[in-house]
């Protein structure tokens, strides 16, 4: 793997879950994997989880990191070729890619969608742009289509959580009874919000559970949220909420804007919100969000705080994906 911005970038998907799910088992194992290397992470985008949960994991593999708020802190970049730079950016992308990739060994790199324009969005100006320039491998902290180590940790939960699921049941599979040897049935539902909100998380989710082949996955959300069918096709699309949760394993809420509609919120349907009355349609499912979740709009308190969330679990995840990719990409170097 050279460098970690979608599943294309994966030689293979369930590999690198079991290699999440190995270091999860033993964190420090590999402590001299990354050192003397360097690790930078640069946020065009606030962010706790991506951010804490990727220190930790170069931590665990003896890598230094260096964390930049380019944002805040650096000179307003520049990123159309050829331009004439008498406005408000300072420095191009060329020259700030470059030199970054002199001090690091790995970059990682968040970044947001404007939400305004979709083609420049989706034509992933900025990841690629420090892919180009930069020289060294990097990774997707969030790009303005996609949240790959968020869909890598996903898996991981789902996985882990479907094998303790056959191991607690063992019971009932010897009965007869239980749901061993099927694959566990994954709804993502869209949610409401009242901010307009990127389609990174459920496109990534989307292309990895494709990709990935371990689901009976579905989808679900009001007309007019079709996603990018590049990373939707393959699931099942149902429109009517209450029908796509029957007999789920596992419930993925998100919000997201629209993606015909660009950028605009086109429903704001509070029966969508996942409560207690929908988790009871699913096959005892459990509920999952990327985080930061809007309690009381998106999911409710009695689903948050009830057995059926795994948000944490989930969230916890997040460091053996970002583990397993800087793994990969130390040992390709
Ligand atoms: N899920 C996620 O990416 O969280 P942060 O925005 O806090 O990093």
């Amino acid at each position: 793997m050279r460098n970690f911005i979608s599943t294309l970038d994966v030689p293979s998907i369930s590999g690198l879950i079991q290699s999440g799910l190995e270091c999860k088992q033993a964190p420090h194992s590999l402590r001299q994997l990354g050192a003397n290397k360097t690790l930078g992470l640069i946020f065009l985008n606030p962010s706790l989880r991506t951010r804490i949960s990727t220190q930790v994991a170069a931590k665990n593999l003896g890598m230094d990191t260096i964390v930049f708020n380019i944002d805040k802190d650096g000179w307003q970049l520049e990123f159309d070729e050829g331009a004439v730079m008498t406005g408000s950016t300072t420095e191009h992308i060329k020259e700030a890619a470059a030199v970054l990739g002199q001090y690091v060994n790995i970059l990682g790199v968040r970044s947001f969608p404007t939400l305004t324009d979709r083609e420049k969005d989706y034509s992933e100006y900025v990841i690629n742009s420090f892919v180009k320039y930069s020289g060294v491998p990097v990774v997707s902290l969030e790009s303005a289509t996609l949240h790959p180590l968020q869909s890598l940790a996903d898996l991981i939960t789902i996985k882990e959580s479907w094998t303790k699921k056959f191991t607690d049941d063992a019971p009932l599979f010897r009965k007869g009874l239980g749901s061993e040897g099927r694959k566990p049935k994954v709804v993502l539902t869209w949610a409401p919000h009242v901010k307009a909100l990127p389609q990174a998380v459920p496109n990534s989710f989307a292309q990895w559970v494709n990709a990935w082949g371990g689901a009976d996955f579905v989808i679900t959300h009001p007309e007019g949220y079709e996603l990018d069918a590049k990373f939707s096709k393959g699931a099942t699309i149902i429109h009517n909420q209450d029908e796509a949760l029957k007999q789920a394993d596992f419930v993925y809420v998100k919000n997201w804007s629209s993606y015909q509609d660009y950028g605009k919120i086109l429903n704001s349907d509070p029966s969508w919100m996942i409560t207690n009355k929908k988790i009871a349609l699913t096959n005892s499912g459990k509920a999952m969000h990327c985080l930061p979740v809007r309690r009381n709009l998106v999911i409710a308190d009695e689903v948050l705080d009830g057995p059926q969330s795994i948000v944490v679990q989930q969230a916890g995840n997040r460091v053996w994906a970002a583990q397993a990719v800087l793994k990969s990409l130390l040992e390709n170097s």
